[in-house]
């Protein structure tokens, strides 16, 4: 019997979404205002849920502060109030788009769960614009 647990968390960030190898009219035309070279800000809100067995001792699926602080750890601290393209590594070759951002996310959590829970990541890059990444 499997039963999903979520939580919710946020982060500040900046980005840009270019590519270096096309022209600014090319990069304007494809990603238009996402690809202004001053960067510009999002408030991306984040749910994680990890879907699982309940453990019979503890009655927990996971333990829900062991999830609020991989989150804090891998995610808040590595992203919040940072410039995506130029501060986080895992976007120096590779466009942080909403998609991209979710897939990055998802693979640094899940080598923190056990083998048996699935991990899902859904990210809010405005309060309408939403994607989600099961792995
Ligand atoms: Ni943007």
């Amino acid at each position: 019997m499997n039963v999903t647990v979520s939580r919710k968390a946020h982060f500040n960030a900046a980005h840009r979404l270019y590519r270096p190898d096309w022209d600014a009219n090319q990069n304007e035309q494809v990603f238009g205002k996402c690809s202004n070279p001053y960067f510009h800000g999002h408030n991306y809100e984040l749910i994680v849920s990890v879907t699982g067995p309940i453990d019979p001792q503890t009655g927990y699926v996971m333990d829900m502060k062991v999830l609020k602080d991989l989150i804090k750890e891998h995610v808040e601290d590595a992203f919040d109030h940072k410039n995506l393209n130029e501060q986080v590594p895992e976007f120096k070759n590779l466009n942080p788009t909403a998609e991209n951002i979710v897939v990055v996310i998802h693979q640094k959590l899940k080598p923190h769960l056990t083998s048996d829970q699935a991990l899902e990541v859904t990210l809010y890059e405005t309060p309408r614009n939403f994607v989600s990444f099961k792995g």
